[in-house]
């Protein structure tokens, strides 16, 4: 979507948005020809301005047909200017219109830049393998003027478009199959990020190999893609803040399950088990994108989980880079194994304070929280708090469960240190339990279980069916209120 700013509506655009407050309508001024009976309309219509409701009607504006669309706002919180820009923009996006102006309205600056990051995050469709999509479903808006032009170069704005930039990256990785995301085109796709200054490390095989990384590799043995480890490096503080904040992800570009194959039913969605990673992509795209004034790295551990005459089986025990042993009782818990060695490689280089970890552990979360929180797994209350609470403020939710010594046990197994699954009950703890093992003393850590949050089955104001980028406004929101000097 192409944004621009104007200050007088352009003549051939063929839409208008306005954002109204709760029961705001009566007051405000539309300034078209036919104000009074769009208003009597929308009042017919019932639109009373909440979050989410959104009112369309056409006019007659100098002899030319005009789309009106009314999107409430209620009270003006940035969350609901969020929801009312993406609801705006889900109603005409292939409605025909090409050209739409946004209204000038008496929402501040940071509630109108909160409008446009709606509106472009809302934007993001994925349809480039419809090569027969029928014409009435196809993308008409093409631009998106915003009557308003101080807010072009407004920070508030800046900084969310960067965001949702980060986020557009992190749906792509997502929702592109497995046959063209795997290990080494994940790493190709992120390159972009060099140019807006983030530093990369790239290891393959036999660097991993070396290393000791008998856990990670142990899943990507029974592949042909080779895996990578891939870490990028954001500092914008000029070398004042000495160690980064570490965000780790897995990036299982396809779990079939490997020998402890899946069931074939919904297999497919196992392209989107890098979930993970992609959100750390996305973030480090953000946070480089808006220049953020932080010292972050993003670390991936990219393979692919297959079934193979070379495949490890259930049973084998495989030595982690930290020397711990593990039992692999089951190939499909191959998240914590990727994680558990890319997670001690990311203290050993970076040694960071904190570790936030991301993946799309278990299938148990999906069962505990459904499709509206990730859960959140730590060994520091403060830190777990900032994570609830830049969850809500930016529309990423997260929910805490507990870890503890009680569940730590279930893992122990009677031939290695562990083994890769605990018993049916509490699998995402146990799964959360198995990474705390590779957290060294003095790390506040967080593991953010997103797995039922990455793809969503159904729209909502700033996603169209499909990748969520979830994660990506999460975790620039955690560093803006933690990290950012
Ligand atoms: N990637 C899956 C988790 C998953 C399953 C995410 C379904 C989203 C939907 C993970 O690698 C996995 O297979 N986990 C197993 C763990 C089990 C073997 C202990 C699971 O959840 O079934
Ligand atoms: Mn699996
Ligand atoms: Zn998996």
């Amino acid at each position: 979507m192409n944004f621009n700013f104007a200050n007088e509506r352009p003549a051939d655009a063929d839409a208008i948005i306005f954002a109204i407050a709760n029961d705001g309508l009566n007051d405000f001024d539309l300034g078209l020809e036919q104000s009074s009976t769009v208003k009597a309309s929308a009042k017919a219509a019932r639109f009373g301005g909440t979050p989410g409701e959104v009112f369309e009607t056409f006019v007659t504006e100098a002899g030319e047909i005009l789309r009106v669309v009314l999107t409430g706002v209620g009270k003006g919180k940035a969350t609901d200017a969020e929801t009312a820009g993406g609801s705006a923009i889900a109603k005409i996006l292939a409605s025909g219109a090409k050209h739409a102006v946004i209204a000038p309205s008496d929402l501040g600056e940071t509630s109108l830049a909160r409008l446009l990051f709606g509106a472009k995050l809302r934007s993001w469709r994925h349809d480039k393998y419809r090569t027969t999509m029928p014409e009435k479903q196809k993308v008409t808006l093409a631009t998106i003027t915003v009557l308003d032009q101080d807010i072009a170069s407004a920070k508030a704005w800046q900084d969310l478009s960067a965001v949702a930039d980060g986020v557009a990256l992190t749906r792509e990785l997502v929702a592109e199959p497995a046959n063209t995301i795997y290990p080494e085109s994940f790493v190709a796709r992120c390159e972009e990020l060099k140019d807006l200054g983030v530093e990369f490390t790239v290891l393959g095989w036999d660097e991993m190999e070396k290393l000791g990384m008998g856990a990670l590799l142990g899943v990507s043995q029974g592949s042909e893609r080779p895996p990578r480890l891939l870490a990028m490096r954001w500092d914008g503080t000029d070398g004042a803040q000495k160690t980064p904040l570490a965000l780790v992800g897995k990036g299982v570009t396809f779990d079939t399950g490997g020998i402890s194959l899946k069931p074939g039913a919904g297999m497919e969605g196992m392209k989107w088990d890098m979930g993970g990673a992609g959100a750390v992509a996305g973030t480090m795209k953000a946070l480089a994108g808006r220049k953020a004034k932080a010292h972050v790295v993003g670390v991936c551990g990219l393979v692919e989980n297959m079934p193979d005459g070379k495949a490890q089986r259930p049973g084998d025990v495989v030595k982690s880079m930290n020397g711990q042993t593990i039992e692999v009782i089951n190939t499909d818990a191959e998240g914590r194994l990727v994680l558990c060695d890319a997670m001690h490689w990311t203290q050993e280089i970076f040694k960071p304070e904190v570790m936030i970890d991301l993946a799309t552990l278990t299938g148990a979360m999906i069962i505990a929280l459904g499709n509206e929180h990730a859960g959140c797994f730590s060994n520091d209350d403060g830190l777990a708090q900032g994570l609830i609470d830049a969850g809500k403020d930016s529309g990423d939710p997260v929910w805490r469960l507990p870890v503890g010594p009680a569940y730590d046990k279930l893992i122990n197994s009677p031939i290695a240190d562990m083994k890769n699954v605990g018993p049916r009950g509490a699998g995402s703890i146990t799964a959360a339990q198995f990474l705390k093992r590779f957290v060294k003393d003095g790390v506040k850590w967080a593991h953010l279980d997103i797995a039922g949050m990455v793809w969503a089955d159904k729209p909502n104001p700033v996603w169209e069916k499909g990748a969520t980028g979830y994660g990506v406004r999460l975790l620039n929101q955690y560093v803006a209120d933690h990290f950012e000097v």
